[in-house]
């Protein structure tokens, strides 16, 4: 049998495939970022799917590590515990496995999403979000530590399968991780020896680990790429997989890049820039003559740092983790073929494979895989799906659909 559809074991979490539903921001939450009917809907509906596992989209730890997009989950607030319980009694009754992803934005967010300053793992300011930002002070670290570890025992409280540490895509983790953000000096700041910043991750895994118990899953997300700017490569890649591999995690998902340059991260057949024009908080504009700047003068000067889709295309890193560590890896970004999937397995490049996109057009995927090896995904990597996170609307496939 293709060992895609064979179990895997993460931990104590055994699933039964090794296709699982990457992290997927929903904008399904109410202002206060409680789960609307339609949040646990989506997470019903998706959990009878027959994927190995859901990982929920990115959901804040505390108020100031809010993102900018509008709808997002909070697991800030033990109030929340009874209505995330809902969502996980109706996955577990389908026979899915749901893991929540926790994160803070850190300096990637606006100052109407956190009330002001952001707060950050330096000072320095992300030139994409703009948003000034206040470097935390060691003592604030250590309690925001302390916060993601109360988010995981609310999430443990809740029923959920465990969870994943967002330490990918330059959210707050990924900042102390990161050489050209982290210039602090003191215990939270670069080890000389292997110029990655992983004291702060350590605390959180620490902390969560003493919470919730060394049986209570634990994944990591966390992001490649061979711009040290968005992540990390070669030797400082291999060091924060064996200090992942040293600090016994149960599964390490490899994504790449940052929000600086979110098309990068999930990458596109084209960009797509009427949307872009019209949504994005920071490029959309309402005159004639500013689109056609931004046309013929801005897009042909950003278009260089922009990567298009290809297949698989982060996983050379996994490939890279995997010889590191026996911990199970997941490879994410621009699986859509059946083939591509079973031979990355088949051939150990990865443990299991994540997707995003192709979930959002076709939630019925794994099925269809199972009937036919040979199935393609429908997703179109058009993006709007991902562009429209910004829009106030929830997240959905815009396949053949003007915006
Ligand atoms: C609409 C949308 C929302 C996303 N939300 C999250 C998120 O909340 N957390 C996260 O780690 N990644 C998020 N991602 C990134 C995906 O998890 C994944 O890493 C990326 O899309 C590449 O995988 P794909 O080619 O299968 O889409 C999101 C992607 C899209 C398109």
């Amino acid at each position: 049998m293709d060992k895609l559809f064979q179990p895997v074991a993460t931990g104590r979490l055994t699933l039964a495939n090794r296709i699982v539903r990457s992290a997927t921001f929903e904008g399904l939450c109410d202002d206060d970022g409680r789960p609307t009917k339609a949040y646990l809907d989506l997470y019903a509906a998706l959990a009878g799917q027959h994927i190995g596992a859901l990982l929920t989209g990115f959901a804040y730890v505390t108020p100031c590590g809010r993102a900018m997009q509008p709808g997002q989950a909070g697991i800030e607030d033990d109030a929340k515990i009874p209505l995330y319980k809902t969502m996980t009694g109706l996955v577990h009754a389908r026979g899915g496995k749901v893991l929540m992803q926790i994160a803070h934005s850190g300096r990637q967010t606006s100052a109407r999403a956190v009330g002001g300053w952001a707060r950050g793992a330096s000072s320095q300011s992300s030139a994409y979000f703009g948003v000034k930002v206040k470097a935390l002070t060691t003592s604030e670290a250590w309690a925001l530590a302390e916060g993601f570890a109360t988010a995981a025992l609310r999430c443990q409280k809740a029923g959920f399968d465990g969870v994943q540490i967002h330490a990918a895509h330059g959210y707050l983790v990924h900042q102390f991780l990161l050489p050209s953000i982290n210039d602090r000096r003191d215990i939270f700041g670069i080890d000389r020896k292997t110029g990655i910043g992983p004291q702060f991750l350590k605390v959180i895994i620490e902390r969560v680990r003493e919470r919730c118990g060394h049986d209570f899953p634990l994944w990591v997300k966390i992001s490649g790429d061979d711009q040290p700017q968005h992540g990390l490569e070669g030797a400082p890649l291999i060091h924060l997989v064996r200090f992942l591999d040293q600090m016994k995690v149960d599964a390490i998902e490899i994504s790449c890049g940052t929000m600086e340059r979110a098309l990068n991260i999930f990458r596109g057949q084209t960009v797509p820039l009427d949307a872009i024009w019209r949504y994005n908080p920071k490029y959309k504009t309402a005159s004639i003559l500013g689109r056609l700047w931004r046309r013929y003068v801005l897009y042909p000067f950003m278009r260089p740092g922009i990567r298009l889709f290809s297949p698989m295309y982060n996983l050379a890193y996994a490939r890279q983790a995997k010889q590191h560590t026996a911990i199970p890896i997941i490879s994410v970004g621009g699986f859509r073929t059946g083939q591509e999937m079973s031979t990355a397995v088949e051939r150990g490049a990865t443990d299991m494979v994540g997707l995003s996109r192709p979930f959002i057009s076709e939630p019925d995927l794994v099925d269809q895989l199972i009937a036919d090896h040979g199935w393609k995904a429908k997703c179109l990597n058009c993006n709007r799906c991902a562009v429209m996170t910004d829009s106030h609307q929830p997240t959905r496939c815009y396949r053949a659909v003007d915006v």
